[in-house]
């Protein structure tokens, strides 16, 4: 009885962990408050592919927009020398975003 019990919530777990796998264990943050929907980002149904940065543009402004929001941050990240990153380098979304500087500089700066 004990052994089944065991088999049953092994299977569970394991199964929930490939239906909510990497997507879901990390929140969308600010984005699931907002209400922002899976479509909004994704144009394929359910979701699988990265997000081209053109959809974080469609909402958000490009860098030079983006720059003008965080002028006050120093460094400003979406104004700097290495031209047009794309979002998503930095912003991850699902999972813990970057600071793609860091490969060169040590700023004191948190990407939300
Ligand atoms: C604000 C935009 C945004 C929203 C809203 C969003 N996603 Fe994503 N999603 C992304 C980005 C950006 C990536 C690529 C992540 C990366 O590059 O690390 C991604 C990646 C994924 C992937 C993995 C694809 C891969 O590259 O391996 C899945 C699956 C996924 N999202 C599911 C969902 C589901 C389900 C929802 C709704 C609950 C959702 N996403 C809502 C932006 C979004
Ligand atoms: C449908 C519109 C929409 C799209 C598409 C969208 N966002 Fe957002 N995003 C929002 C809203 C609304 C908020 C919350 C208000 C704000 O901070 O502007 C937000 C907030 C954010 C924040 C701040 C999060 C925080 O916790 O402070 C980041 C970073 C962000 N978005 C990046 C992205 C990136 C990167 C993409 C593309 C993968 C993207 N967004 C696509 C609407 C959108
Ligand atoms: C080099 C990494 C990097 C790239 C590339 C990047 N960001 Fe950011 N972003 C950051 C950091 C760091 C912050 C936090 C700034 C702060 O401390 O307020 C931020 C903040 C934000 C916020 C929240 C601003 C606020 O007022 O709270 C939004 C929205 C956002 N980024 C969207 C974008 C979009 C859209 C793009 C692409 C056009 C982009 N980011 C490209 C690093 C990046
Ligand atoms: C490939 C390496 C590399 C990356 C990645 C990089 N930088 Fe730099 N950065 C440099 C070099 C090299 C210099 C010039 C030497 C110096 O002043 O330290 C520099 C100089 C700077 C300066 C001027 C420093 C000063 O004291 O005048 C700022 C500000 C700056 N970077 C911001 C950024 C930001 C913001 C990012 C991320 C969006 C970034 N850098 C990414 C290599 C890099």
């Amino acid at each position: 009885m004990k052994s089944i019990y065991i088999v049953f919530v092994t299977l569970f777990a394991a199964l929930s962990m490939s239906v909510f796998a990497a997507p879901m264990t990390i929140p969308m943050g600010k984005h699931l408050e907002k209400g922002v929907t899976c479509a909004q980002c994704h144009k394929e149904n359910p979701p699988a592919k990265a997000v081209p940065f053109e959809k974080c543009e469609s909402c958000h402004g490009n860098n030079d927009a983006m720059a003008k929001r965080t002028e006050k941050v120093e460094p400003n990240p979406h104004f700097n020398h290495l031209g047009d990153v794309t979002c998503t380098e930095c912003h991850k979304n699902h999972s813990e975003s970057v600071l793609i500087c860091s490969n060169c500089h040590k700023f004191n700066l948190k990407t939300p």
